[in-house]
């Protein structure tokens, strides 16, 4: 007979098997500045959570650095995103995969972070790759304009992959949480309490503390609208007009972001623009940020050089979100007749493609916004 030592460990292997049948996988899709630090908060949780398969893999969106060699293999010898995130240990078990499908295949937890340009094209190429059972997370700033509408990208994730899918939105500046400063962030979820909690404990550590909020689309118009009003905001920047016209332009812009979203969605909640995807990421976005900085440089070249020049000069390969969601917000706007209501918005988009001199951003109030926002609808004074 076999000692009873023996057959406790067989017993404790096939229990462990069961185990992590039952772990959750944890893939990022996405490895720029804000993906590379989300991988590193995911990473440090899955060590210590048991409910989780220790290894995070990262898709890279592969690229040849100066030096000739390719960036997912850097990430991989150094545990250092050198591009993105130079500086700043990933943890052992990030693991970079250029290879989309390949990152993606075994997880059952999908979290999405690349600029909400690419991911139409992503979402197609993963559509029957994907694991019937995972669950989304997008952490992703932007909108797509269709025939038909907007449409945020996690109802493109759902819509192109078959998967609920949440939102992480926040003030969350990327480079301030690598180096573990305290923060604060959102996820917002449509029906399922305990898959959102799901989400909070992956993300939480002591120094980034999540809540979750049931808003899918208000958390996602908050972070999505948020870089607009940046935009306006670093013009007044660039103009030197001082902080009490950054505190009118915010307060115009969240004005006009809440209208929009309840406008575009009746079940946007007024209390999500007091969590930290709305006004915190609101102030951070207008203070700090990349969409600030670059349209700071553009007033103070009066608009004579192009944002995209902007872009590629002073940020490296990162990607600027708010001109464009200004134009998609203009094209949502001008489609259904709405741009006197919405004065914002739409003099910054005029004004980043040259259409109006920087300056505008202040004369704009010389039209009577007629806005007035009651109980959750927008009417004509
Ligand atoms: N950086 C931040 O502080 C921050 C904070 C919160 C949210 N976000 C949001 O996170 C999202 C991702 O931003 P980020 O900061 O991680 O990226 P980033 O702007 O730092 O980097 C750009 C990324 O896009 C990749 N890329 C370039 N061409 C591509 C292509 N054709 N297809 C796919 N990928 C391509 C690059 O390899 C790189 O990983 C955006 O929606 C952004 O608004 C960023």
């Amino acid at each position: 007979m076999a000692p009873a030592f023996e057959d406790e460990t067989a017993s404790e292997t096939n229990f462990s098997d069961v185990e992590q049948l039952h772990k959750s996988k944890v893939t990022v899709v996405g490895s720029g500045n804000w993906g590379s630090v989300a991988a590193k908060l995911i990473a440090s949780n899955t060590l210590k959570l048991s409910s989780f398969h220790d290894e995070v893999r990262m898709w890279v969106y592969e690229e040849i650095l100066p030096s000739g060699e390719k960036l997912s293999e850097v990430i991989n010898q150094n545990n250092e995103n050198v591009k993105y995130l130079p500086g700043i240990k990933l943890g052992k078990n990030v693991v970079a995969d250029p290879d989309l499908e390949h990152a993606v295949k075994d997880a059952t937890m999908l979290v999405f972070v690349t600029p909400h340009q690419f991911m139409e094209g992503i979402c197609k190429r993963l559509v029957g790759k994907i694991r019937g059972d995972a669950e989304a997370i997008s952490l992703i700033k932007g909108m797509e304009v269709k025939m038909e509408g907007p449409c945020m990208i996690s109802t493109l994730i759902t819509d192109l992959l078959g998967i609920n899918c949440c939102v992480l939105m926040g003030a969350n500046i990327a480079n301030e949480i690598a180096v573990e400063k305290f923060s604060e962030a959102t996820v917002g979820y449509r029906e399922n309490r305990d898959i959102a909690e799901r989400w909070v404990r992956l993300f939480s550590t002591p120094y980034f503390m999540v809540s979750a909020v049931q808003d899918v689309e208000g958390v996602e118009l908050c972070g999505t609208l948020k870089n607009v009003v940046a935009i306006a905001a670093g013009f007044v920047d660039g103009l030197e007009m001082g902080n009490n016209t950054k505190a009118a332009i915010m307060r115009i812009g969240l004005r006009e972001m809440k209208a929009f979203s309840k406008l575009l969605f009746s079940s946007v909640r007024d209390s999500t623009f007091f969590e930290s995807c709305g006004i915190a990421d609101l102030i951070t976005t207008c203070l700090g940020g990349r969409n600030r900085k670059v349209a700071e440089a553009f007033a103070r070249n009066g608009g004579k050089r192009s944002f995209d020049e902007l872009e590629a000069e002073m940020l490296q390969g990162q990607k600027l979100q708010g001109v464009s969601t200004a134009r998609e917000v203009y094209e949502v706007l001008s489609h259904r007749g709405w741009l006197e209501l919405f004065p914002l918005f739409t003099a910054v988009h005029e004004i980043s493609t040259g259409r109006l001199p920087p300056s505008a951003i202040v004369e704009y109030s010389e039209h009577t916004p007629r806005l007035n926002v009651l109980e959750g609808s927008a009417q004509y004074c």
